[in-house]
């Protein structure tokens, strides 16, 4: 019997459902995986009103040929325990002896508690039986605390090795490619310390404003949406002790243990909100969620003690682009040389580009004496290899197989959270800007960095 799989999709009128689940989930049937979609929802529709509703919803068109036979709509109440008996009913023509049941909460958290008792009502789950998984996002709670209820609930009717904390740019193809980076390249692993990195930035900058999410943001603002998932995941990522093997566990406890040495200066963040926020469509009256901010961290291990980590992350900036950068310290002789050298850097490129670029000096060519910055550089877009999958196809597919690498764990929030707490307590200034020039000039003025 062929392994078959059944997404059953809570919030399956969403956005998310929309732009990313139902797009990862045409491509891994075109790739020949058996999958099956019950679309949960209150709304009235049929498998093809739903799938036209879907349709429209999105600015890239779905896949209908591909989708038609595989995405079931079921109308339901989430709040009905009886109504998940009509899930169990749908289930069943779907379900063979090798049908592994994924279920997606692609909705907020205060309704996770309701959903997973209804289907442990059902008899839709079993504790520990890893045929049956569930998948959930950020924001894990809004604080340490809230977290471990959201987490509590969960725990109920699923074992941690059932759940899928899903972090999108853990999918990202430069993201998985950092501990290659860093671990299988002898030149990188001898000089990945503070002796020789003089500093690390991770920004994640974005274009558009909070477009029509204000009721989401605005309630969590960017420490939450962005730093305590996304941003606090490559620092790990970037910072971690050697793994004593590449097994999900073990890499996990390295990630852990680093954000478990991360402090943030109190004195160095900046936090900011852009112009214009306040008029945007259901932001609350004087709201002074962040929209933009700098953090300085030190990851206080022997490894990396010493050296400052910058992380910067914010909406309506001046580009879309995700990218870590490292610099290296200058060399012994570089004094010597009486030329304008300047120090190696690595660049990860993340998003929209992925790829690597190092730095270095070199000769300038000819009879005089003079240096050059030269860039080595790795493009994956030059590679030729068409499209790359998307982060949530290649996280839907470690999913269903049981991979668990690149989702979070349980300890890894906690260790997050405790972080993002202690800034959040901080009295909060928050800088009103104009534009990323403007945001760069009052950061050289409050701390003396200079922002790429
Ligand atoms: C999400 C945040 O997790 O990531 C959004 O909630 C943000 O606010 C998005 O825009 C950025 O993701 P990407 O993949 O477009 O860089």
């Amino acid at each position: 019997m062929k392994q078959s799989y059944l997404f059953t999709i809570f919030g399956s009128t969403g956005d998310l459902t929309a732009r990313k689940l139902l797009p990862a989930i045409t491509e891994l049937i075109k790739k020949s995986y058996d999958i099956h979609v019950i679309a949960v929802g209150r709304r009235i529709f049929n498998d093809d009103t739903y799938l036209t509703y879907m349709d429209e919803k999105t600015t890239q068109p779905l896949n209908k040929t591909v989708l038609k036979d595989r995405l079931h709509y079921l109308e339901m109440d989430i709040h009905d325990p009886l109504h998940y008996l009509n899930l169990k009913e749908k289930q069943r023509s779907f379900l063979n002896g090798k049908t592994k049941r994924l279920y997606y909460m692609a909705v907020g958290p205060e309704l996770f508690g309701v959903i997973t008792d209804g289907l442990n009502h059902a008899h839709l789950v079993k504790k520990d039986d890893v045929s049956d998984v569930v998948a959930f996002e950020k924001p894990f709670g809004e604080d340490l605390l809230s977290a471990e209820s959201i987490n509590a609930l969960l725990s109920k009717h699923f074992s941690e090795r059932q759940m899928f904390r899903i972090d999108h740019y853990l999918g990202k193809e430069m993201i998985q490619n950092i501990m290659m980076l860093r671990f299988a390249n002898r030149i990188i692993e001898d000089s990945w310390h503070n002796r020789s990195i003089k500093k690390m930035s991770v920004y994640v900058k974005e274009k558009d404003g909070i477009l029509s999410r204000a009721g989401y943001y605005d309630k969590v603002g960017a420490l939450r949406d962005m730093m305590q998932s996304h941003v606090l995941q490559i620092v790990s990522l970037l910072t971690m002790d050697i793994p004593i093997s590449y097994y999900s566990d073990d890499v996990k406890n390295e990630k852990v243990a680093a954000l478990q040495a991360l402090t943030i200066d109190d004195s160095e963040t900046v936090l900011g909100q852009y112009q214009g926020y306040l008029e945007e469509d259901n932001v609350i009256k004087n709201s002074t969620t962040e929209t933009f901010v700098f953090l300085k961290g030190f990851v206080n291990t022997p490894r990396f003690k010493g050296v400052p980590i910058y992380m910067i992350t914010g909406k309506n900036l001046d580009e879309k682009n995700a990218f870590i950068e490292i610099e290296f310290e200058e060399t012994s002789e570089q004094r010597k040389w009486h030329l304008p050298l300047s120090t190696n850097r690595l660049r990860i490129n993340i998003a929209p580009e992925d790829g690597f670029q190092l730095t270095l000096n070199a000769k300038v060519p000819g009879l005089r004496e003079g240096v050059q910055q030269v860039k080595l550089g790795y493009d994956v877009d030059n590679l030729g290899v068409g499209n790359l999958p998307e982060a949530y196809e290649k996280l839907l597919l470690d999913m269903m197989e049981h991979h668990r690498t690149l989702f979070t764990r349980w300890d890894e929030i906690q260790a997050s959270w405790q972080i993002i707490d202690l800034v959040l307590k901080q009295e909060k200034n928050i800088y009103t800007y104009k534009d990323y020039h403007d945001l760069i000039a009052y950061i050289k003025d409050k701390t003396g960095e200079t922002l790429l």
